[in-house]
């Protein structure tokens, strides 16, 4: 998989994805995440890559030159199979979206900022809208971190155990069961008597259980429809 992030703002980004899983997927060559800047693909002379809206109105907008030509760089060299613009009003990102998305190949991410991005971009040039939760943040930097966080976990050998990101909560529709460690006896709080005996079968089913008792206490709504 390959994500490439247009930012006006890269070095929010740079930290991130030179850290955490991402870098291990990075340097095992599983995935590549390419940050760009988007002042580089600005022709103002002050580097600037948004303006004040017509019509009036506070707040600044994202122009759709720099934009245009950052997109147009990158799809001169290879397919993109989505452009997605990181926005509140796009399509709530959950466990299913990413599962569908992780079979992609190249993404481009675009990040707004300020009051948006000319209303021109979002009819031409992007594909798809992605919104991570129902809540607005000062920019899509930190959803592009998000969906590609989500995204590149879930590519076969990032994660150390191949089968963790299967048994991660949501992946079953169901919230994850308890876990813990040592020691077995902290003070008076000792682990559940059933993850020391060793069975494997009894612990499978304990965990489930666990886990459809802990969905329908805090997250009832995931079980709509759910044959438990
Ligand atoms: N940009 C600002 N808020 C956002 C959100 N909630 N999701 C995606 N992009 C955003």
């Amino acid at each position: 998989m390959r994500i490439d992030i247009i930012t006006a703002l890269p070095a929010l980004l740079d930290s991130y994805f030179n850290e955490s899983i991402l870098k291990r997927a990075r340097a095992k060559g599983l995935a590549e995440v390419h940050v760009h800047d988007l002042r580089a693909y600005s022709e103002d002379k002050h580097k600037r890559v948004d303006d004040y809206p017509f019509g009036g109105g506070a707040g600044m907008v994202m122009s759709i030159a720099p934009v245009h030509k950052a997109i147009s760089h990158l799809q001169a060299e290879r397919h993109y199979e989505e452009v997605i613009y990181m926005s509140p009003d796009g399509a709530l990102l959950d466990q299913p979206m990413v599962n569908r998305m992780s079979t992609l190949g190249n993404l481009i991410l675009l990040c707004g900022h300020y009051k948006g991005v000319d209303e021109r971009v979002r009819e031409h040039l992007i594909t798809m809208e992605v919104s991570i939760g129902n809540y607005v943040l000062s920019g899509g930097e930190l959803p592009a971190a998000v969906l590609s966080d989500a995204l590149i976990r879930l590519v076969p050998g990032v994660l150390g155990d191949e089968t963790s990101a299967l048994s991660d909560s949501f992946q079953d529709g169901l919230v994850a069961p308890p876990a813990y460690t040592r020691p077995e006896v902290y003070g008076e709080w000792r682990v559940p008597e059933v993850l020391m005996s060793g069975h494997a079968a009894k612990i499978e089913e304990w965990r489930h259980q666990q886990s459809v008792q802990r969905t329908r206490q805090r997250r009832p709504e995931l079980l709509d429809g759910m044959d438990q």
